[in-house]
């Protein structure tokens, strides 16, 4: 019998504290331990939770314990297990200790640092670690803080959240320029493999969506953004008297990874004064290691970048990076003084005040966990867990290049592989459809998780590593897995 401890009436009581944290941390290790005994993708169906849980909240207090139960029987069986080893869908969601322990450490201060004063480690941490991030990542001088040209960075939710207000400042300084009343012309531009989160930007943003040039990729630019069409398009736009705004690049595209050619296309945009945002979210963690850097040449004339540190740099959802070499463009959009937050350090303009280089007002500590991440691994550490998830890649791709029923279908520039079932080994068989079938029954079986893209009409399965347990076994494993499902599929 479970009894309930009195001071859990008391909200934050620190011996009930100390004893639930550590209950947790070891629920939480014990889950890392095991976590390869459950099935990779969940395998609920819709509404499953509505079937087990109350109707309604408890009015007396439940202890933790039991809490706990019926997180490992009701909320289990309903998780997808990014953490899994066996994990290789979509883009990976790394954890770490350190990242773990440093959103504890932020949950625990629960400061909200939306102006230098409300807690100025919480500003001057993240211009910090934003530096040391930009210099790790070899960015211009002229995106940083110490850099002397106004630059600087932001942490910010994701990705959504650093396009919308990127756009927003462009927008504004736009208008500005060209007068209110031109806002319907406004055109932005992206290709037809530009994550969605840029068409949600350009939504809110006020900017018609007839004015979104979606401009098409073809196999012979691998379904790069061509800045030959770029540059057709622009032209265009201007004899008709539109007024281009916004290009949206990518390092590393959700499909496969591709990367479009940011020197070239930031050339065309130049002479036009188009505010360039580099979309990096997966493949800019690379960008720490040297010998990825070339991808970001031509940065230097970009206007924002971002990528998202929860992605491929372990610390943990939600961690998104933005640098800009003009945040006078993002305040000037964004910046609201209410009298109840007026201040000295604001008013006198010494300080950074985050809440207006972001959406919302309130915002939390995300630099302590960035802080802690870089600290405890340190740079050569860090780059070894990129190159290492590379490898992997490598290795996986052997795998299946050596298998001639197999084909690798986009070339693999970081630590994703995109791979079908070739139609040389399918005869008549319908191929989008065979690989479409041949994932389903690999991520019904639990053992691995895996996702597709639907690129230039063909259908790919995506092979995404850098799981924070992943290692060499598993991607054995998996292409054990893969073959077994194949071979029945294939009668063979
Ligand atoms: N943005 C990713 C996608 O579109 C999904 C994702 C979110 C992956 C967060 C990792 C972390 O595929």
């Amino acid at each position: 019998q479970l009894s309930i401890n009195p001071s859990s009436s008391r909200l934050l009581d620190p011996e009930e504290f100390r004893r639930q944290g550590h209950m947790m941390v070891d629920f939480l290790a014990d889950y890392f331990q095991n976590i390869e005994k459950y099935p990779v993708r969940s395998q609920v169906e819709p509404g499953y939770l509505k079937k087990i849980l109350p109707d309604s909240a408890p009015y007396k207090p439940e202890p933790i314990e039991k809490i706990l139960e019926d997180v490992e029987r009701d909320i289990f069986p309903g998780l997808t297990h990014w953490q899994s080893p066996n994990f290789f869908a979509y883009f990976p969601c790394t954890s770490s200790t350190a990242g773990i322990v440093g959103e504890m450490l932020s949950a625990g201060l629960n400061v909200v640092g939306f102006s230098w004063i409300a807690s100025p480690a919480a500003t001057e941490l993240e211009s910090i670690v934003m530096d040391w991030l930009g210099k790790m990542m070899n960015l211009p001088k002229t995106y940083l803080f110490s850099g002397g040209h106004g630059g600087g960075g932001v942490i910010q939710g994701t990705t959504c959240e650093a396009m919308l207000c990127t756009i927003v400042a462009a927008r504004e300084q736009m208008l500005e320029k060209v007068g209110r009343e031109n806002i319907e012309k406004l055109v932005v531009y992206a290709s037809d493999q530009t994550h969605s989160s840029f068409e949600k930007a350009v939504k809110i943003s006020g900017i018609k969506l007839e004015n979104f040039r979606i401009i098409p990729t073809t196999k012979d630019t691998e379904f790069a953004l061509d800045p030959k069409s770029l540059s057709r398009t622009i032209e265009q736009d201007i004899k008709s008297g539109f007024i281009p705004l916004f290009m949206c690049a990518t390092i590393g595209t959700t499909s496969t990874t591709v990367v479009d050619p940011l020197k070239l296309l930031c050339e065309i945009t130049k002479d036009y004064g188009i505010w360039v945002h580099v979309d990096a979210a997966y493949a800019g963690g690379a960008c720490i290691c040297p010998e990825f850097q070339h991808f970001l040449d031509g940065i230097e004339n970009a206007n924002s970048f971002s990528f998202n540190a929860h992605k491929w740099l372990f610390s943990n959802l939600d961690c998104c990076c933005l640098w800009v070499k003009d945040p006078s463009a993002l305040t000037n959009a964004l910046s609201t003084s209410p009298e109840y937050l007026r201040n000295k350090a604001t008013d006198t303009e010494q300080v950074v005040d985050y809440k207006d280089w972001q959406l919302s007002l309130s915002r939390r500590f995300r630099a302590l966990k960035l802080w802690l991440v870089l600290r405890s691994y340190g740079i050569d550490n860090l780059r070894n867990f990129i190159r290492s998830h590379v490898k992997m890649a490598k290795h996986f791709e052997q795998l299946v290049s050596i298998d001639e029923r197999f084909e690798i279908v986009a070339p693999r520039n970081f630590s994703m592989v995109c791979f079908r079932v070739s139609p040389l080994a399918l005869g008549n068989k319908q191929v989008n459809k065979f690989n479409m079938e041949l994932l389903e029954s690999i991520n019904s079986c639990g053992n691995i998780h895996m996702t597709h893209a639907l690129v230039g009409g063909v259908y790919m399965i995506r092979f995404a590593i850098a799981a924070p347990l992943t290692e060499y076994k598993h991607i054995d494993m998996a292409w054990e897995v893969i073959c077994n499902h194949a071979n029945a599929m294939l009668d063979v």
